[in-house]
């Protein structure tokens, strides 16, 4: 359903050349929404335009990790930023603690956590400015659970639940929300392939038995969509799963 939530604001979401991003950015548009989209990929953003010319879209290629691409993103937005979705994430190939490197770690964490970490304090000052936001993070199943990848990822989305708690409390004096959203498996490119012996044997058929069939990616910008509108006033600090009910399990 479409509601015109999103008409008169501006809201970044990043991550928006795939996946939960993409579904997020269209129906921010489709609400009357003006969406900065930022990602890595820029034919995927081309693309987004492109398909999309008629929707109210800037495209941003960036790697949210880095101070000069969110500076960037941030001029994009021309002043106002009502909304942020720090939407954008790798996976860890299911590698545990005692088979990882230092470069997946690195990686991981780079996307997950500081891109996390530098957007959201990129956007509050402006919304510090305009006396209310609203933001919104992709947690996981992985940020509640310990046996939904290896070990980076679930360490960063844990993370993101932590940025996610202490800046709901920072800001809440400010009319500044913030949530996240927790997803169970969801059909986008991400990627779950499996690099270690150990996780196969441990998670793999777990995943089997407990995780529901893989959700389409516009059911979690559903969820996001909710947080980021006013729809949700009265909601920060929380985590709210998207997961068919395997975090009931
Ligand atoms: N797909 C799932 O099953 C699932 C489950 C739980 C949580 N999530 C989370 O959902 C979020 C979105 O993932 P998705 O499943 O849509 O994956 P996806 O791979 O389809 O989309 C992720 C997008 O992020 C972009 N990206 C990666 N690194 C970036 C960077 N440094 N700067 C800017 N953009 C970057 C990629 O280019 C890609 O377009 C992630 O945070 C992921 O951890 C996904």
């Amino acid at each position: 359903m479409l509601t015109g939530r999103f008409e008169g604001k501006t809201v970044i979401v990043t991550g928006a050349a795939s996946g939960i991003g993409l579904a997020t950015t269209l129906r921010i548009a489709r609400e009357g929404g003006r969406v900065i989209a930022v990602d890595l990929n820029e034919e995927g953003l081309a693309a987004l335009k492109e398909e999309h010319a008629n929707r109210d879209i800037v495209t941003v290629t960036a790697d949210i990790g880095e101070n000069e691409d969110v500076a960037r993103v941030i001029e994009a937005c021309n002043g106002q930023c009502d909304g942020l979705t720090n939407n954008a994430g790798i996976m860890d190939k299911f590698v545990p603690i005692g088979e990882v490197s230092d470069e997946m770690w690195e990686k991981v964490f780079h996307v997950n956590v500081l891109g996390t970490m530098k957007m959201t304090r990129a956007v509050i000052p402006l919304m510090l400015g305009a006396g209310h936001g609203s933001i919104c993070n992709t947690a996981s199943m992985g940020g509640i659970v310990g046996g939904a990848a290896g070990a980076a990822y679930p360490a960063s989305k844990f993370a993101v639940v932590g940025i996610t708690k202490n800046t709901s409390f920072m800001y809440a004096p400010n009319n500044i929300r913030v949530n996240a959203v927790a997803p169970g498996a969801v059909r986008t490119n991400i990627g779950g392939d499996f690099a270690s012996h150990l996780a196969l044997a441990r998670v793999g058929p777990r995943m089997q038995v407990v995780v529901p069939p893989p959700a389409a990616p516009e059911e979690i910008a559903a969820a996001i969509t909710f947080l980021l509108s006013d729809d949700s006033a009265n909601v920060t600090g929380a985590v709210l799963p998207s997961d068919g009910g395997w975090s009931a399990a």
